[in-house]
């Protein structure tokens, strides 16, 4: 069942003290009686403090990244294993600074995947073109690349476990959002992309965030569009007034 969620992705930010902190906050501010799913994603040290702190909430805890290998001698790695061990279920895969810092291509997204699948976690899949590719006009064809890449080697099954996050480059953390349109427009061919392989019901039942420079001013817009079911959200995500102002907008 497709189903609303807004999600904070808090990257390299907040140590111990101050995710404790901004939990606190969030408790405090965030909607109880909201039916959307409601995800926060502080760093790996933060995980476990996470997980405890937010036990008796409304509010779910996922991973930014893992390892595509189930365990071995992959020095600084974190596996799907450990994560299920500490209580965490869901993991960001394929962020667009994944990919252009750590060198993460759809070949190592794609084995991240597979092994987060295999641990029966919930991926958030993440893609996204840059502005050179929308400049081009080449846009739909970046993306359509990216999933077909990274993620349609799954099965029709695992898609209760996929959750598509777009998120256009040129949006991220630049304050330049993608117009409502923009998004709707490239959320409908990812919902139709999708539907040309794998069929209606998937296609229908799948969740499409938008993540770019969303912020309490915009959310309310581009989550009315049709085929945006949430958000991902970075910046404003690590001010607690901000993310309940956006988590109430959908
Ligand atoms: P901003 O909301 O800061 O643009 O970041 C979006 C993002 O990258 C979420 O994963």
């Amino acid at each position: 069942m497709r189903q609303k969620i807004v999600a904070g992705n808090w990257k390299m930010h907040k140590n111990a003290e101050e995710t404790e902190d901004l939990l606190n906050e969030l408790i405090d501010k965030l909607p109880h009686d909201i039916e959307a799913q409601i995800i926060v994603a502080p760093t790996f040290t933060n995980l476990a403090s996470a997980v405890d702190h937010l036990e008796f909430t409304n509010i779910g805890v996922a991973a930014q990244n893992m390892s595509q290998f189930e365990s071995g001698a992959y020095t600084g790695e974190i596996s799907a294993d450990m994560l299920k061990s500490i209580g965490v279920n869901t993991v960001l895969i394929g962020h667009s600074e994944r990919r252009a810092y750590f060198n993460e291509t759809d070949f190592i997204l794609a084995d991240k995947v597979t092994t987060a699948l295999k641990n029966n976690m919930t991926v958030i899949f993440c893609f996204g073109e840059e502005l050179k590719d929308r400049q081009n006009k080449q846009h739909f064809n970046v993306v359509e690349n990216q999933l077909r890449d990274g993620l349609f080697h799954i099965k029709d099954k695992d898609w209760e476990q996929i959750v598509l996050a777009y998120e256009p480059v040129w949006a991220i953390g630049t304050g330049e959002t993608a117009t409502p349109d923009q998004a709707q427009e490239m959320h409908r061919f990812i919902r139709e992309t999708v539907r040309h392989t794998f069929g209606s019901n998937v296609a229908e039942d799948v969740s499409i965030l938008y993540g770019g420079s969303v912020k309490p001013e915009n959310a309310k817009e581009i989550f009315s569009k049709t085929d945006v079911d949430g958000g991902l959200i970075g910046g404003a995500a690590l001010k607690a007034s901000d993310f309940a102002a956006i988590v109430s907008s959908i």
